[in-house]
């Protein structure tokens, strides 16, 4: 518990987007099969909106969150990418925006929807960013308000992306995990560890999660970590049997 999250030095510089362009690279048709996954993963309730989580830190949540948006948005999604993570925020620096005011801004305040969004570079995505860090992001994310702000966002955006904080490190993605239909588990397969992702999984069922998949996230060594490879498997049990039997070491 209470790991420290990795220090990397965040900036604009070094975050990088790949779904960029509408291009067939192997790795944007990767987010498409997410997306198409994650469509079929609910049939009686469609998934409106999906938190991404992890056991540990850097797992790659951040960068997968932001390529999932996009590429709803490519498929003619009303998008909203918002950061919860409330702690070490990246999706300003991600899409090169400013962070003065963002989601803590309308927990704690009166703002209007229209100040607070930021429209991206990208049609159909829109960003709020995560706004000043609080000192009390929990107290933040469980409150009333967060919840009727996200009945509001409900009702403008077709899918809405959320960011989170690692959940073996702090209770945020647990309460967050309420105001999403559903969840999926980012793991660095890196820093892959069979006991945290079951821990991480129990915490989220400890939450009633809707727990719709797990996303393997790998860098590709041999390109210095230039590429990104990602594996969606559903939640179902076998999956999760497998997934853990087999892909951690
Ligand atoms: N598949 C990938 N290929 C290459 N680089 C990646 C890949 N996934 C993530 N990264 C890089 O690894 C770093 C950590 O990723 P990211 O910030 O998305 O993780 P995170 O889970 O959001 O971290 P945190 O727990 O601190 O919020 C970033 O610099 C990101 O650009
Ligand atoms: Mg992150």
């Amino acid at each position: 518990m209470n790991k420290k999250r990795r220090g990397n030095k965040e900036s604009a510089e070094g975050r990088k987007i790949v779904m960029a362009t509408k291009e067939q690279t192997s790795v944007s048709e990767q987010f498409r099969t997410i997306r198409t996954n994650i469509m079929y993963s609910s049939v009686d309730k469609p998934i409106r909106s999906v938190l991404f989580t992890s056991a540990t830190p850097g797992a790659g949540k951040s960068t997968i969150a932001a390529n999932m948006a996009i590429a709803y948005a490519q498929a003619g999604k009303r998008t909203l990418l918002l950061d919860a993570d409330l702690r070490r925020p990246t999706t300003h620096y991600t899409f090169e925006v400013m962070n003065r005011i963002g989601l803590s801004t309308a927990i704690v305040s009166d703002v209007e929807l229209v100040d607070l969004v930021k429209h991206t570079d990208y049609d159909m995505l829109d960003l709020i960013t995560s706004g000043p860090i609080p000192p009390n992001p929990s107290e933040l994310l469980s409150s009333k308000r967060l919840e009727q702000f996200m009945n509001t966002l409900n009702i403008h955006y077709e899918m809405i992306i959320i960011d989170s904080p690692p959940l073996l490190s702090v209770t945020d993605a647990q309460i967050l995990s309420k105001r999403a239909d559903g969840v999926v588990l980012v793991t660095n397969v890196e820093n892959n560890n069979r006991n945290q992702l079951l821990e991480a999984k129990d915490l989220l069922n400890r939450a009633d999660a809707n727990i719709i998949g797990l996303l393997l996230n790998q860098r590709d060594v041999r390109s210095g970590g230039k590429d990104g490879y990602y594996y969606y498997e559903s939640a179902s049990e076998k999956s999760w049997q497998h997934n853990l039997k087999h892909k951690t070491p």
